[in-house]
């Protein structure tokens, strides 16, 4: 039977060249994805999301929402301030159940009656983190953006700011008076704001419609928000440590697109069950709202 046997043989020279191959190919490939080209390809620079938090009744709803947009970006670390003498369970035990990258800290505003800026020692005391972080960590690079708990984030705005040389900035919809306040862009290049409300900040823009680069963080370490300022002055606070209006960066499409709105949750009002003619069956004060 020799037409069988030559079957045979060209069977096993088949196989032979099927595994010397699947050798070589698999070799080159491997040492691909562990090569310098490929990290710089792949390379996204982590996202620090700052978010000051205070208690209140839709303070879990407004947490919820923000951490489920959260858990689809990637590589990004939520640093959440509380506004409390101590941490709360409620917080605590909300951000351990996120499965996201997280850092817990807080700190009580002294409340002041020259000011009535909110979230100032609460992003100082995360930039302190932050410094103190990078100056551990071998990769100094990131992207630092400051969140609010209500305001609602488009997945694009994290691609966007990923972008960023030093400071990025965008447009930020229903904020200041205005459907959209935003950088006005000529030829690539920010000549001027649109913004009604106190135009004559030194940069009337909103802290949800920038982002700035984590490693200057390092080079200006006195950079932070001050407790001094008028309001609506904490972003340029902030900003002029790091940039000016003429090297700020449009992203978004050269500033036409909203990708961040200035949302804000309504306050609930809730009835006093004491004064109810028809009281619930039950308490529900043993249910974490
Ligand atoms: C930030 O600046 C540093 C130092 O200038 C640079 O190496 C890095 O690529 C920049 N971008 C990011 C996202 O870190
Ligand atoms: C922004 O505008 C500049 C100048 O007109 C143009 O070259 C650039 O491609 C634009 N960028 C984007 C992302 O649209």
């Amino acid at each position: 039977m020799p037409f069988v046997n030559i079957k045979k043989q060209y069977l096993a020279i088949g196989m032979l060249i099927f595994v010397i191959l699947f050798f070589f190919n698999s070799k080159p490939a491997f040492q691909c994805q562990i090569s310098t080209d490929n990290q710089v390809v792949s390379y996204l620079p982590i996202i620090y999301g700052i978010t000051p938090t205070y208690t209140r009744l839709a303070q879990k709803a407004d947490l919820t929402r923000l951490s489920q947009t959260l858990m689809l970006v990637k590589n990004f670390h939520w640093i959440v301030v509380e506004d409390a003498e101590t941490k709360t369970d409620l917080v605590k035990n909300f951000l351990k159940e996120t499965g996201l990258k997280y850092t817990h800290l807080n700190v009580k505003t002294h409340s002041s009656k020259h000011s009535t800026a909110s979230g100032v020692e609460q992003r100082n005391l995360a930039l302190d983190w932050l410094r103190d972080h990078l100056a551990k960590i071998e990769d100094k690079r990131g992207v630092v953006y400051f969140m609010d708990d209500d305001n609602t984030y488009a997945l694009k705005v994290f691609d966007e700011m990923r972008k960023i040389n030093k400071v990025g900035t965008w447009p930020v919809g229903i904020v200041g008076g205005m459907r959209v306040e935003m950088p006005v862009v000529t030829d690539g290049k920010i000549t001027g704001f649109n913004a009604v409300w106190k135009p004559f900040r030194p940069f009337p823009i909103d802290m949800a419609g920038f982002a700035i680069n984590a490693t200057l963080f390092l080079e200006k370490p006195d950079a932070k928000f001050s407790r001094k300022v008028q309001s609506g002055f904490q972003e340029s606070e902030i900003l002029k440590y790091f940039t000016t209006k003429d090297e700020l960066e449009p992203l978004a499409e050269n500033c036409t697109k909203v990708y961040v709105w200035h949302t804000r949750t309504q306050k609930p009002s809730i009835i006093n069950p004491k004064k109810l003619k028809h009281p619930p069956v039950i308490s529900d004060a043993h249910i974490e709202v």
